[in-house]
């Protein structure tokens, strides 16, 4: 945990209201395997990572919220009951405390200094970890007694309402209940998870950032979302047992491969071949084989690619690389909606840095930038800080 961010953000705190303030952590995540699945209702393996918000919160005592944003040095005050959209980070925290307010909870402003460390647009979802951590925070401050799960889903209608995206609980899920040197395998249909140690001394996580963000992504994600949809429509027409794509079978499509149509026929596909290869992964896992958990995600990326069209020029540069190098880089894939973000790489430690050589050497010869690294850890979702010593979960 970054102790310079929690005393920077603290410091802020302290200056701009002269009171102490409750602190809370909120981590981005990562996803190992399973993407464009949580919407569909299949398995999804995500992990909180070292990367997170910090925020200190108080009640602010009347309406108002005096929210500073320590990244951008810009600081807004608006009154709960005015919750007017206006820049991107604002509209996050204007969609939590909507939620509350639709349940009933919004028992007045905040005030708030926040700052993270989480590289933006580089895909390890640092809105949801603000959304969450936002959410955590009102709870803890105003004793509202919401569990992690309601917690995710009010951040997640921040994101629906207040930006557009019509994303699944994937990150949300990930940032608020992920645990220590494990990652989640995430039940999305009943929202359950059973908790997967993932540390080998044999691999460490290292993404590696595009430095690409396509601004059509949320009208893509949203149109990946309904060729789902329309697909399962036409499923469960024939077959009333379907809820979801997590009941259809491969054969069920082929069936039904006219009335689907080619571009529903094959994203319908992916999906179905991805939640399978999720539960496959995670019997890998758990068998401690690495090297063909690390062959699935291959396979899914370049299913991501070819046939769920989310991918882009440069992860599947990036993913090539890795590819050429299997002993090195047991597993890589896009992770996250798509378009552009990072890639995941399960790298042999003491190799990170030539690998990372060779990948900056010819990724900058190709599109003439340079791409980020980050080696992460996977570490424990949102909590608060008492003392420097956390809070155990509720
Ligand atoms: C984004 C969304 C998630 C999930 C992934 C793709 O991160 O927010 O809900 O759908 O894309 O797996």
């Amino acid at each position: 945990m970054s102790t310079t961010l929690i005393q920077r953000i603290s410091k802020e705190f302290a200056d701009r209201f002269h009171k102490k303030p409750s602190l809370f952590v909120a981590p981005g995540r990562i996803n190992l395997i399973g993407e464009h699945i949580d919407y569909n209702e299949g398995f999804v393996m995500p992990a909180a990572i070292d990367k997170h918000f910090v925020l200190a919160m108080t009640p602010s005592g009347n309406e108002k919220c005096n929210i500073y944003a320590h990244d951008f040095e810009e600081g807004v005050s608006f009154s709960i009951h005015d919750l007017n959209p206006g820049e991107e980070w604002i509209n996050f925290l204007m969609g939590v405390l909507d939620a509350f307010g639709r349940r009933g909870l919004l028992r007045g402003g905040v005030d708030c200094v926040l700052g993270s460390n989480i590289p933006p647009g580089a895909g390890m979802s640092s809105s949801a970890a603000l959304c969450c951590g936002f959410g955590y925070g009102i709870n803890e401050i105003f004793d509202l007694h919401l569990d992690r799960l309601s917690l995710a889903k009010i951040a997640q209608y921040a994101e629906h309402e207040y930006a557009g995206v019509n994303c699944g609980i994937m990150d949300q899920y990930a940032s608020l209940f992920g645990e220590k040197d494990s990652a989640l395998l995430l039940d999305c249909r009943n929202y359950s998870h059973e908790v997967l140690p993932f540390r080998f001394a044999s691999h460490n996580v290292l993404l590696i950032d595009t430095r690409v963000k396509h601004s059509l992504a949320s009208t893509a994600y949203n149109e990946r979302r309904k060729s789902c949809e329309e697909g399962l429509e036409i499923v469960m027409a024939g077959n009333p047992a379907v809820t979801s794509l997590r009941d259809v079978s491969r054969t069920m499509l082929y069936e039904l491969q006219d009335q689907l149509g080619e571009d529903r026929f094959i994203k319908c596909m992916f999906v179905v071949e991805e939640i399978d290869r999720v539960q496959k992964a995670a019997r890998l896992l758990k068998k401690k084989d690495i090297l063909s958990f690390g062959e699935l995600m291959y396979q899914t990326h370049w299913g991501l690619s070819q046939a769920y069209d989310v991918s882009c020029e440069e992860l599947d540069f990036l993913v090539m690389l890795a590819e050429e190098d299997k002993e090195v880089v047991v597993g890589s894939r896009m992770m996250g909606g798509g378009f552009g973000g990072c890639t995941i790489n399960l790298v042999r430690p003491g190799q990170e840095e030539s690998f990372k050589e060779k990948v900056r050497l010819k990724y900058f010869t190709t599109f003439k930038k340079e791409p980020g690294f980050y080696l992460v850890r996977l570490s424990e979702g949102v909590h608060e800080l008492v003392s420097e010593i956390s809070k155990p979960k509720s």
